[in-house]
């Protein structure tokens, strides 16, 4: 047995050891989901929040309400009213508070009830309902759902370099969320998945992965010949930043930009993607790239929709070589990473010295979720400095 193959034979029955607690689940409860609950987390796209609208959401398994005040503030509060548990969401928005259908109680953002009609008015004040800490960044509503004070808002950086923001349609996703952040983590995927189509023709070129553990999640290095380094980041719990060829369909306008990816779980089988393009254009070339932006939208409103394609595909009706679609890069991906299972076995996998970083990423995660399972402290994770950015490295 050669030295790489006793090397890979290691990796996996580390892997093996490693899952001897559950690092999917992010139910209440859990370790995963006391620890995901530490965080900020990506849960909307800003642009399909209209003032006066309120949502119902589902976030790790637990139902909220998120809507947007007339100010233009974004809030989350419970899913039920606290007076006979109708839905909040069906009820409406005034100024920056939210009345509650059924019977007209009023909650403002802080969830305090300001207004019971029906009732004596010294009521009001000792009923409220839960609000959630809530903010907005590049293009994203944030929340936190932990308790005591959030943390550190915003939770990572990006570019200070003029550029234009473009936030992809937000898709769900049916499988665990772990499944596809660790698929973030893997670079050699992107040279099969997506060779159909090409968009990633670029990066073809298998690279060789190291990861090492920061004060902020994890650093990931893909060396290539000639010792070019593709830098990538992922910002603990849940998002990567990667710098990615120009965008397909839009003719070379941007250039390489940089996407932030937030997988953000919906509950244990199923999560939201939730990506953000910062695309370093400015004047001219700014309109160039909304126009085409414009026409990527309506095509794809034509399309078929991404899950109908992947249906199709896990069903043997088409095969993926053979799907032209806007959003291909998504189709590809998702038919692979929710093909996995609603939540993967990762008890038989074999691992080799490419899932290099997914196996780090996964010591970190047990490494945490066991120390809360044991009531020991947990690391102190702090917001990545703004110089260290990810690189193109060819
Ligand atoms: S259930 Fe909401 S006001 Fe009665
Ligand atoms: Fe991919």
């Amino acid at each position: 047995m050669s030295s790489v193959m006793r090397r890979q034979e290691r990796n996996a029955n580390r892997a093996a050891r490693l899952i001897d607690i559950d690092i999917t689940s992010t139910r209440p409860g859990t370790p995963g989901g006391r620890f995901m609950r530490q965080f900020w987390l990506a849960i909307h796209r800003s642009e399909d929040l209209p003032k006066g609208h309120a949502r119902p959401i589902r976030i790790m398994s637990e139902d909220y309400t998120l809507y947007r005040g007339e100010s233009g503030r974004a809030q989350v509060l419970d899913y039920r009213c606290p007076h006979r548990g109708a839905q909040l969401h069906l009820g409406w928005v005034e100024g920056d508070a939210l009345r509650c259908l059924y019977h007209g109680w009023k909650f403002d953002c802080s969830g305090q009830c300001v207004e019971m009609p029906a009732e004596d008015p010294n009521f009001a004040r000792k009923v409220a309902a839960r609000s959630y800490p809530t903010q907005e960044y590049m293009g994203l509503v944030f929340a936190y759902f932990g308790e005591g004070a959030p943390p550190e808002f915003p939770p990572f950086p990006a570019s200070r370099e003029a550029s234009l923001i473009h936030v992809w349609n937000a898709e769900t996703v049916p499988c665990n969320w772990l499944q596809c952040y660790e698929n973030s983590a893997d670079e050699v995927h992107v040279a099969f998945v997506h060779q159909p189509g090409g968009s990633h023709a670029a990066i073809a070129e298998l690279p060789e992965i190291e990861a090492e553990e920061t004060d902020w999640g994890m650093l990931r290095l893909g060396k290539r010949q000639g010792g070019k380094l593709r830098l990538s980041l992922h910002y603990m719990p849940n998002v990567t930043r990667v710098v990615v060829p120009p965008l397909a369909g839009f003719d070379g306008i941007g250039g390489w930009s940089e996407i932030f990816f937030s997988f953000t779980p919906i509950d244990d089988e199923s999560h939201l993607w939730l990506i953000t393009s910062q695309v370093k254009v400015s004047g001219a070339e700014a309109d160039a790239f909304r126009a085409k932006k414009a026409a990527y939208l309506e095509a794809c409103a034509r399309a078929p929709k991404v899950m109908d394609l992947v249906h199709d595909v896990w069903a043997g009706r088409r095969r993926l070589i053979d799907i032209e679609h806007p959003d291909l890069a998504i189709v590809q991906d998702i038919a692979v990473q929710a093909g996995q299972g609603r939540i993967a076995d990762r008890s038989n996998e074999r691992l080799g010295r490419s899932d290099t970083a997914i196996i780090v990423w996964r010591k970190i995660l047990a490494r945490e979720l066991r120390a809360l399972a044991e009531g020991k402290p947990g690391k102190s994770w702090r917001v990545a400095p703004a110089d260290v950015v990810p690189t193109l490295g060819f």
